[in-house]
């Protein structure tokens, strides 16, 4: 998590914001020879060439069709009992989220002591993919004790989750990695904006730039004591319908972008202390919601420093700007965030994003986020840009 990377005072450099359709060909150019690298043939991927994926040997083949790998069968044919395990271990189903399908929450524990060992969740989502709009998994929270590593626990349990969501007369997956496996539809970059320099600096997150001293990077990480939009407040119930509009005329220019429909905004989207932040812009004069932002919260335990325990860390979620500017909307986030304590804001440069980086002050962060589809083949890696999911 350390963010070594970047000097704290340091903002993105012309190259790493390169928007020409030129750049744009070399970083895809870039990202198809560095995923044949990682996964290069001397590494097989045993598990992943048998599955319904893009793979590595096809990379740049654009006369394979786009669309669904393996076509849907009746529901008889799908496996209907579990997949196999090593005898010590049973498969749980754990209920643990509200709108979820309860059999796509698998935990995998030890018979004997019925010690949960590994676990991986799936919830339904409604997705556009080039236009095409799907009902999908979103496969997410996948972890193998640390002792069980190695041990090819993952396969069993990717396989089952896919298993138990084909038996929902469901046939694609999304799902992201910072590990490169076969094959990213795209690969993010994570960007952060100190909210708290002192303490991330202090703990070993951030480390100050050459020729800087805390108080002047104190100083050029400070942020405005109020929001600045006239209107800016805090999503309410009632705001829904107007957010769910605003949304999903927002998300209908990326190329895979979730389908977002009034019960899905309350659920994601409302408020909830300490988990997610929402605000929107109501004008002063006709009251319309304008303009929308967003983000979720965790909190990660620091260890080996004496003065903290925990790092809060927000995650920007969705954005919509339609009066307000973009930067000027995710700088009144900002201004929340910080209110509320929060240490770092990431954001992933998907959507509009990256063109507020450089003004906010933000910097590119250690880490790269995969986006797969399971059994869903794209003719060509798409821009970050071209992403308007974010996986939570
Ligand atoms: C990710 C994790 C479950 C992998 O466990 P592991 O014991 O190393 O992997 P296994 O031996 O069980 O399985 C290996 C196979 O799983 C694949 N795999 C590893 N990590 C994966 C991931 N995050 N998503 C999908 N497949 C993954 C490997 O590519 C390999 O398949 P291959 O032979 O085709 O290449 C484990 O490292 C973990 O729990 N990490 C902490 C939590 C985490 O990072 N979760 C992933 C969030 S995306």
């Amino acid at each position: 998590m350390a963010d070594n990377d970047t000097p704290a005072e340091n903002v993105p450099s012309d190259k790493s914001n390169a928007s020409s359709e030129n750049a744009i060909e070399i970083s895809i150019d870039a990202l198809a020879s560095e995923v044949q690298e990682s996964l290069s043939l001397a590494k097989r991927q045993k598990f992943w060439e048998t599955q319904p994926v893009g793979q590595v040997k096809d990379l740049g083949d654009t006369s394979l069709p786009e669309g669904p790998i393996q076509q849907p069968t009746p529901l008889s044919e799908v496996k209907q009992e579990p997949y196999n395990l090593p005898s010590a271990y049973e498969l749980v189903t754990i209920w643990i989220l509200r709108r979820c399908v309860v059999s796509w929450h698998i935990g995998l524990r030890v018979k004997t002591s019925k010690k949960l060992v590994a676990f991986i969740s799936g919830i339904p989502a409604k997705l556009c993919i080039c236009d095409a709009a799907m009902l999908i998994a979103e496969i997410n929270f996948l972890c193998v004790h640390k002792k069980l590593r190695s041990r090819t626990l993952t396969p069993v349990m990717i396989k089952e989750v896919s298993r138990r969501v084909r038996m929902e007369n469901i046939w694609q997956e999304a799902y992201t990695s910072g590990v490169v496996l076969p094959t990213p539809i795209t690969t993010c970059q994570n960007w952060i904006r100190p909210l708290n320099p002192e303490k991330l600096i202090d703990v070993g997150f951030s480390r100050l730039g050459a020729r800087m001293t805390m108080s002047r990077t104190i100083k050029l990480y400070k942020l405005p004591e109020q929001t600045t939009t006239p209107g800016f407040r805090k999503m309410e119930p009632h705001d829904v319908p107007a957010v769910t509009r605003l949304l999903r005329n927002y998300l209908k220019q990326f190329v895979l972008a979730p389908n977002f429909d009034e019960n899905e905004v309350e659920h994601w989207l409302l408020p909830k202390e300490d988990v997610m932040d929402a605000y929107v812009v109501e004008s002063p004069e006709s009251h319309e919601i304008t303009d929308f932002c967003s983000f979720y919260t965790y909190t990660r335990s620091i260890f080996g420093s004496q003065d903290h325990s925990i790092l809060k860390v927000a995650y920007s979620y969705y954005n919509v700007s339609t009066k307000t500017p973009l930067v000027q909307l995710v700088s009144d986030a900002l201004v929340v965030a910080k209110k509320k304590d929060l240490d770092v804001f990431n954001v992933l440069d998907i959507m509009l994003n990256e063109t507020f980086f450089r003004e906010l002050r933000f910097h590119r962060a250690d880490g790269k986020l995969n986006y797969y589809l399971y059994n869903y083949r794209l003719k060509h890696v798409l821009r970050s840009s071209e992403i308007g999911l974010v996986p939570l």
